[in-house]
């Protein structure tokens, strides 16, 4: 039907026949008989000279026949590819008539994204999401490249399994061949991969679909892609090359270039000097430490464990209702409130708590936060792990850029603990996910909250902190773990970990992690089993490709870079779904409904 691509033609293609087709994009009428057409498809719009009446509108789909001719002297469009040419002579066939856009085109911004979701194929027909998606292939074309050339073979794992633990909900999805029985949707392949070790791939790698039941926000959707990866034989350095390698790939095939080499960074760093496990080093502003200035101090607020702050540079000028916003927020991330200090023009402290302070301290302060005259000092005092994350969203908030702002900054975040908190039934929280191989010389530590966790819990593993000879918490949170994260521009962009392959390191952390032997046998025992046929040590990773592709697009939020994603309240209003089943279905699926659409 066509010889060209609208957007590719050029001078040189002036004298040359041609036909095109695509989407009437913008008409420019010009009396009865003349008529600029911009002609538009996935590659961009020509301009088309038609001199003949016709019935064309905004979107009706046609082909254009026609001789490339310059544009007269004094019309050539430098903004556009095409800008230096146009179709004259033009024949126009209607391939297919079109009501008009349900909302327009060019005013995308402004139309509300459940209109536009709703007719996702139009709004598909825009350059950015154009742009967008074809980005996303590179990417994903450049880690298959990527894993390939490094042996790694590429293995589809299962949609109906049963859950994986990842922290979040499952999907599930009920047998009809098995009353009352569940698949979950994965929310990982991550015990199938660790079986695949257990099979001798010895590498493997899959660009998977996950699905996890959580709240949505800008980075996150029910359904997401990883770039899913699983090593024999290799720990966390070699796991982390062969990451990098992929990523790098894939930068490299959108911007051309290769990124700079990541920095690395323990866990505590990260959290001392950035109040955050996904430290985003685009901006200054980092976390100073400030205990020992106080230590002592007369004033109660500042009796506390830990004391840090932030000098907001230049910020003295900031008025007190700004401070005031910026206390109310600290106090709904969970501070008691926010100290702070203007720097007066003779570099002296100026402030309501100054009045507690002793000379000395107010100079120490001033010292230890290299502060300047017209800067703004914010100061967080509480628990350490309080103020670490209120001072670390505070920083956010006061200088995080845009997310494609300040070039691509990798951070390999190492030396997680491997549990992040003690829930209400006194059991640790995994931080990475329960297959996570702890440090080998905290693994005693694990061994003994284990077997006091069964003592105390009569086989229920009720874990740490209840019974005799339980663990103490703080020991539990201080064991160290083989885990890793990747994070780019403050955005995690995935994790991985060395895996437990030894069956008695396994049932102990499930153990410490409340779940009794019982359970793990009903939840895990296949992959306990497999551990006793001769499992290779292995390690492996996973990054969010959505999240990937958003930051190299300069995309804020991952639906602007997926097809078909859900709004933020989990709806498709395009297929309308989530929706009612019939009964016929329901009963074949031996279900009744309780609540909701069905009932
Ligand atoms: P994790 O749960 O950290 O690790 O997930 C890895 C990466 O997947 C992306 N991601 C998401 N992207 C969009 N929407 C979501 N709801 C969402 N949830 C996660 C993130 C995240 O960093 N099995 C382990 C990996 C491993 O240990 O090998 C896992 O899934 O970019």
């Amino acid at each position: 039907m066509r010889t060209d691509y609208c957007g590719e033609l050029r001078s040189s293609d002036v004298g040359r026949e041609v036909s095109v087709c695509g989407w009437v994009d913008r008409r420019r009428e010009h009396g009865e008989n003349l008529a600029f057409i911009d002609l538009r498809d996935r590659s961009g719009v020509v301009q088309c000279v038609v001199d003949e009446r016709h019935d064309l509108r905004s979107e009706y789909v046609v082909r254009i026949s026609g001789t490339v001719r310059p544009r007269p002297q004094g019309t050539v469009n430098a903004n556009l590819d095409t800008g230096e040419i146009e179709l004259g002579e033009c024949i126009v066939e209607v391939l297919s008539e079109a009501e008009p856009p349900p909302f327009p085109m060019h005013a995308r911004s402004e139309v509300d994204e459940n209109v536009r979701l709703r007719y996702r194929y139009v709004d598909l027909r825009g350059e950015r999401l154009q742009r967008n998606l074809k980005l996303r292939a590179k990417v994903n074309s450049a880690i298959r490249s990527a894993m390939e050339s490094q042996r790694f073979t590429e293995i589809e794992t299962p949609m109906l399994v049963a859950s994986t633990p990842e922290g979040a909900r499952d999907f599930v999805v009920p047998s009809r061949l098995h009353p009352g029985s569940f698949y979950a949707l994965p929310q990982s392949p991550q015990i199938f991969k660790q079986l695949c070790m257990v099979g001798g791939i010895d590498r493997y790698y899959q660009i998977a679909r996950c699905l996890r039941d959580e709240d949505l926000r800008a980075d996150r959707q029910f359904e997401f892609m990883q770039l899913d990866a699983e090593a024999s034989f290799v720990g966390q350095e070699e796991v982390m090359a062969f990451i990098s390698e992929a990523v790098s790939a894939a930068t490299e095939a959108v911007t051309g270039s290769t990124p700079n080499e990541p920095i690395y960074m323990s866990w505590l760093d990260a959290m001392e000097r950035y109040g955050s496990d996904k430290p985003d080093v685009r901006f200054g502003l980092e976390l100073i430490e400030l205990t020992e200035v106080f230590s002592g101090t007369e004033a109660k607020v500042f009796q506390v464990e830990c004391i840090k702050g932030i000098n907001h540079k230049g910020g003295a000028s900031l008025g007190r209702n700004a401070i005031d916003e910026l206390t109310g927020k600290c106090q709904q991330w969970g501070a008691k409130g926010l100290a702070w200090f203007r720097v007066g023009t003779q570099g002296t402290l100026e402030g309501a708590l100054t009045k507690f302070m002793s000379e000395a301290e107010q100079v120490a302060l001033g010292d230890a936060m290299g502060a300047e005259p017209g800067d703004l000092l914010l100061l967080i005092a509480d628990q350490r792990h309080k103020v670490r994350d209120v001072l670390g969203l505070l920083r956010l908030e006061l200088g995080r850029p845009p997310i494609s702002a300040g070039g691509l900054n990798f951070v390999w975040v190492t030396d997680f603990p491997l549990f992040e908190a003690i829930d209400a039934r006194g059991c640790p929280v995994s931080a990475h996910h329960p297959f996570t191989m702890p440090h080998l010389d905290d693994v005693a530590v694990l061994m003994e909250a284990a077997g006091a966790g069964v003592a105390a819990g009569a086989g229920t593993g009720a874990g740490a902190g209840t019974g005799a000879g339980a663990v103490e918490a703080s020991k539990l949170l201080g064991v160290r773990s083989q885990a890793y994260d990747l994070v780019l521009n403050g955005w995690e962009l995935g994790s991985g970990s060395v895996r437990i392959h030894r069956r008695d390191i396994q049932q102990a952390v499930f153990r410490t992690l409340g779940i009794s032997d019982t359970e793990a046998e009903k939840r895990f025992g296949f992959l306990l089993d497999a551990f006793r046929y001769g499992a290779p040590p292995h390690a492996g990773f996973a990054f969010g490709i959505d999240r990937l592709v958003a930051i190299l697009a300069g995309e804020e939020n991952i639906r602007e870079v997926i097809a078909f994603p859900k709004t933020q309240s989990g709806a498709d209003p395009l297929s309308n779904s989530p929706t009612a089943i019939t009964n016929h279905h329901l009963d074949e699926l031996g279900l009744r409904v309780l609540g909701g659409a069905n009932a």
